[in-house]
């Protein structure tokens, strides 16, 4: 087993093909397996290197032939929304449960050094103590946070049962470039900068007091690749994060300015399950990764606006 060989699950998605490209450039050999359900051929431009397998992990075959000869798995493969999942809770099901434990099950059974789970901060729910810590008890409030966060306990129980090293890292709202902006499912980010860009009114949903912490995606992706060498992970469950919170109301009016524009929102009902508050105590983290966030929201923010101006010129 070539000791540098990762399986990048969801690797042609948003966070997966960051995680492929920092990878690839690093001179590791990297396999991706996809559906494109949510994931998109053009996220893999230039990276031909990888070598692709096309197929649906709830599949047991394909989590077989996808795990073989491999070292690291980082499984970001998912149906990565609240709202869908509450609209169509058996396909999130599928994609989120059933795809996790094979997987698993493939990675146990052909001697995978370590699997890197992507775990949700949406687990935590909506109780009101902020910063949310590892520590506390979750409170699913959406299929997707349920899923997410027994797709973590799967981890940790094959960890513990069958010695299978496995880590799980909370993702807190992820940005940045090529997040896809056009599905309704789509994060808040993408889907502001792009209305923005465009001279449209974003839609906020409630009263844009809701606070997240959003976390650029080089900051998820130095964490998870320090997952995969880190000695003291095993089994256990991390946040990953900004530790810096942001009502809607205020993420709008930063990328209005960054835009250069002043556009007013269109104002819609709250949507079902979500979460008021989230905020992430990144200490287990830098403890166990060495994690610090090395790009701020701000920055971020800037970095993201260029690559949705840029790409929306290219398509002109
Ligand atoms: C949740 C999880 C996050 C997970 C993501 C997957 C929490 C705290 N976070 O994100 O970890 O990765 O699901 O999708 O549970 N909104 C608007 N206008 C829009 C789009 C969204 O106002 O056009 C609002 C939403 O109602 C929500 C906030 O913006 O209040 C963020 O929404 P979104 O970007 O979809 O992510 P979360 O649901 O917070």
């Amino acid at each position: 087993m070539n000791p540098e060989t990762y399986l990048v699950t969801g690797g042609a998605g948003f966070i997966g093909s960051h995680l492929v490209e920092h990878l690839v450039r690093r001179g590791a050999a990297v396999r991706v397996v996809d559906n494109f359900v949510t994931g998109n051929r053009n996220n893999l431009a230039g990276l031909e290197a990888v070598e692709l397998i096309e197929g649906d992990l709830a599949d047991a075959e394909v989590a077989r032939r996808s795990v073989a000869g491999v070292a690291y798995v980082l499984h970001q493969a998912a149906i990565p929304s609240v709202p869908r999942s509450v609209e169509d809770p058996l396909t999130s099901h599928r994609a989120n449960i059933d795809a996790t434990l094979q997987l698993l099950i493939a990675a146990r059974d052909a001697g995978v050094r370590r699997v890197v789970y992507a775990a949700s901060s949406s687990a935590y729910g909506d109780t009101p103590t902020l910063p949310k810590v590892e520590t506390m008890a979750t409170a699913p409030r959406s299929p997707y946070a349920l899923q997410k966060l027994v797709g973590e306990q799967y981890a940790e129980l094959f960890t513990k049962l069958y010695g299978l090293e496995t880590a799980s890292i909370r993702y807190f709202n992820v940005f940045g470039p090529r997040q896809d902006p056009e599905s309704p499912y789509s994060g808040v980010i993408a889907r502001f900068i792009t209305a923005l860009i465009r001279g449209a009114r974003p839609t906020i949903y409630g009263d844009g007091e809701q606070t997240r912490d959003f976390t650029y995606i080089d900051n998820v992706v130095t964490g998870v690749l320090a997952a995969c060498k880190a000695p003291r992970v095993c089994g256990t469950v991390m946040n990953l994060a900004t530790g810096d919170r942001v009502s809607l109301n205020m993420l709008l009016d930063r990328l209005c300015a960054i835009v250069g524009v002043d556009i007013k929102p269109v104002c819609e009902p709250a949507r079902p399950g979500d979460v008021r508050d989230s905020l992430a105590d990144c200490t287990l983290a830098r403890k166990l990764l060495g994690y610090t966030p090395s790009v701020s929201l701000d920055e971020g923010l800037r970095r993201t606006v260029e690559w949705y101006r840029r790409s929306s010129s290219a398509e002109r």
